[in-house]
């Protein structure tokens, strides 16, 4: 099977005749466009967490991660320019861990989230302004 790619301008048809290339080029394009640079938010309020002295965590930086506030790899395909924050905690403890991602001290917790939310709530009023157009 051909699949026409483009025409040149003699008018013939450039055409890729490996489908399965053409699907993995596809593929590799889509994967490109989700892929980010930024942290995303993966929750509004810190995560508290048991940490045990010694023991060594990788926290998530990206947000991608389905194991919060902790890697699961995600950042690979989602966020391969972030990486994750290896840390180990001196004695035993409970710690205030981000999860908004955007804080300055991380792993932890340095109150960046209230400018999450606040910014969170002037873009809601602001919908609702323009729901009602007011
Ligand atoms: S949860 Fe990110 S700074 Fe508090």
């Amino acid at each position: 099977m051909n699949v026409i790619i483009g025409t040149m301008r003699n008018g013939t048809r450039a055409t890729l005749r490996q489908p399965r290339l053409f699907t993995a080029l596809a593929s590799s394009m889509m994967q490109c466009s989700t892929q980010t640079n930024k942290p995303v938010v993966a929750a509004k309020m810190p995560f508290r967490v048991k940490v045990t002295g010694g023991k060594r965590y990788v926290w998530c930086a990206c947000g991608h991660s389905k194991k919060q506030p902790f890697c699961d790899g995600a950042h690979r395909t989602k966020a391969p320019s972030i990486s994750p924050r290896l840390f180990t905690p001196e004695k035993d403890s409970t710690l205030m861990l981000c999860a908004c991602k955007q804080t300055k001290n991380a792993p932890y917790c340095d109150g960046t989230h209230f400018k999450v939310l606040f910014q969170d709530l002037v873009s809601s009023v602001k919908k609702v302004f323009k729901m009602n157009n007011v």
